[in-house]
C-alpha cells in the first residue's frame, strides 16, 4: 500500500474526475463544460446554463422551451410543505429553513429510482423549480404574510424577485439577477459540492444530496461569506475606518470576509463581473453607501495581502448587487443555493454515472491498548481532567 501525505482540507488532492467545470486559479479563468463564464453571463440565461451543466451540452430551442415549461409547471409547493414552513420560527436562519424544506421533498417524492432517467429528470426539474419558491415563501411567512404564488408569465429570475418583493421586477434588475445565478451555478469541487457528492455516493435520494449541500454552503467560510461581507461593511462604517480595520484583522489573524480562495490566487473572475453588475444597478437605481467602503477594502487588502494571493472572491461584491435588488441580507446565501443547485445536480448525475462510495482513510492519532477503567475509578480521572480535554 502506498503511504500518502496528509493534507489538511485535502488541499490539492483530486477527489474525483469531472467534466463539468474547470478553474484556472492563476489566470482567473472559470469554464462550465469548456465555455468561459463571461460568455455564459453575457449570452446565456441561468436555465440554459443549468441545462448545459446538468445534461452536458447547450440546449437547442426546443429543448430549452421544454425545460423551461417543465420548470414553470413544478414551481408550486404542496400545501403540506407550506404548512410545515408555517411552523418554522421567524427568527430561524433562512438557510436552515431551506435545508429542512429540501430534505422534506424526499418525503413527498419518496420512490427513489436512480437507474430511471425519468426519475432523474423529474428530480432535477423539481429541485430547480421549487427551491426559489421555498426561499421566497419563507421570507413572506416569517413576516406573517401568505406566500405569493409563482407567475407563469415570468422567467426564472423575474419570478423569484416577484415572489420575494411582491411586485414585478424592473427588466434590468431581473436580467442582472439571472446573470448572478449563472455566475454562482457551479464551481468544481468546492465544499458543498463535495458534500453533495459524498452523499450522492451512498445512492440516497437527490433531496438528501441537496439538503446536505445546503447545510455545507451555509458556513461563513463558504457561501455564508456573502452575508458576512455586508455585516463587515456595516461594522466598518466609513472609508477612513478601512485601513485600521484591516490592520486589526491581520494582527489578530482574523479572516477578511469575501477575500481569499483555495484555488484563485488572483481576483475571482466572478467578482469582476459582479462588481460591474453592481455599478450598472447603481447607475440606474442610485448608488450604495457601502460601495466606496468596498472599493477601499479591495484596495487595502490587495496592498497588504495580494502577495499571498488574497483577492476578492465571488462573495465580495454579490451582496451589493443583492441589496440593490431588494434582497434581505440573510437571504444572500439561500440565493447562492438557488443557483448552486444546478452544479450540485450536475455532480450528482455525474457521480451516479460512475459511482463508488466515498470512504477515505485517516491517520489515527489516538492511543492503543488502553485498559478499561472501572466506573468507581473514573470520577477521580474526571476531577483531574476536564471532559472537553479528555481523549
Ligand atoms: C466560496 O471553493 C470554492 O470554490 C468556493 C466558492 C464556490 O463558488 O463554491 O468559490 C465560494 O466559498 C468563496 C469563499 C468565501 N469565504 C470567504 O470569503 C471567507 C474568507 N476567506 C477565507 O477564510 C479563505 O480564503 C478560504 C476559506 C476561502 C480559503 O481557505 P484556505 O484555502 O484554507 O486558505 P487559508 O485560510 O489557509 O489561507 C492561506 C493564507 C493564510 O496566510 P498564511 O497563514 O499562509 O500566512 O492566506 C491568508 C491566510 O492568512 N488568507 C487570508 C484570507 N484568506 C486567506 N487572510 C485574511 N483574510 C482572508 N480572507
Amino acid at each position: 500500500m502506498t503511504v500518502c501525505e496528509y493534507k489538511p482540507g485535502l488541499e490539492g488532492i483530486p477527489a474525483t474526475q469531472s467534466a463539468i467545470s474547470h478553474v484556472d486559479g492563476q489566470l482567473g479563468i472559470l469554464e462550465y463544460r469548456g465555455i468561459r463564464v463571461e460568455d455564459l453571463a453575457q449570452y446565456s440565461t441561468f436555465l440554459e446554463t443549468a441545462y448545459l451543466l446538468i445534461w452536458g451540452g447547450l440546449p437547442n430551442q426546443n429543448e430549452l422551451d421544454h425545460f423551461q415549461y417543465e420548470i414553470r409547471n413544478h414551481r408550486r409547493l404542496k400545501y403540506r410543505i407550506r404548512d410545515m414552513m408555517k411552523c418554522f420560527p421567524e427568527g430561524g436562519h433562512p438557510m436552515d429553513a431551506l435545508q429542512a424544506c429540501a430534505a422534506a421533498l424526499g418525503l413527498f417524492y419518496s420512490k427513489r429510482a436512480l437507474d430511471n432517467p425519468a426519475y432523474i429528470q423529474n428530480a432535477v426539474v423539481r429541485l430547480l423549480a421549487k427551491i426559489p419558491t421555498m426561499v421566497a415563501a419563507f421570507q413572506l411567512m416569517r413576516k406573517g404574510n401568505d406566500p405569493v404564488q409563482p407567475r407563469d408569465d415570468l422567467d426564472y429570475a423575474g419570478n423569484f424577485l416577484y415572489m420575494l418583493n411582491e411586485r414585478e421586477p424592473d427588466p434590468l434588475a431581473a436580467r442582472i439577477f439571472d446573470i448572478c445565478l449563472t455566475l454562482h451555478a457551479e464551481h468544481t469541487i468546492n465544499a458543498s459540492t463535495f458534500s453533495a457528492m459524498v452523499t450522492a455516493s451512498t445512492l440516497t435520494d437527490p433531496y438528501a444530496v441537496v439538503a446536505s449541500a445546503v447545510g455545507t454552503l451555509a458556513g461563513p467560510l463558504h457561501g455564508g461569506a456573502n452575508e458576512e461581507v455586508i455585516n463587515m461593511l456595516e461594522e466598518i462604517g466609513t472609508v477612513e475606518n478601512v485601513r485600521p480595520y484591516i490592520d486589526r484583522c491581520i494582527q489578530e489573524k482574523h479572516r477578511i470576509m469575501g477575500f481569499g480562495h483555495r484555488v484563485y490566487k488572483v481576483k475571482d473572475p466572478r467578482a469582476t463581473i459582479l462588481q460591474k453588475l453592481a455599478e450598472q444597478l447603481f447607475e440606474k437605481f442610485g448608488g450604495d453607501e457601502y460601495y466606496a467602503i468596498a472599493l477601499e477594502l479591495e484596495h487595502v487588502v490587495t496592498e497588504r495581502l495580494g502577495g499571498k494571493g488574497v483577492y476578492p472572491n465571488v462573495d465580495f461584491y454579490s451582496g451589493l448587487v443583492y441589496r440593490k435588488l431588494g434582497i434581505p441580507t440573510d437571504l444572500f446565501t439561500p440565493v447562492f443555493a438557488i443557483a448552486r443547485v444546478a452544479g450540485w445536480l450536475a455532480h450528482w448525475k455525474e457521480q451516479l454515472g460512475e459511482n463508488r462510495i466515498f470512504r477515505p482513510t485517516q491517520i489515527y492519532t489516538g492511543s492503543h491498548n488502553q485498559s478499561y477503567i472501572p466506573m468507581a475509578d473514573r470520577l477521580q480521572i474526571w476531577d483531574k481532567q476536564p471532559l472537553a480535554g479528555r481523549v
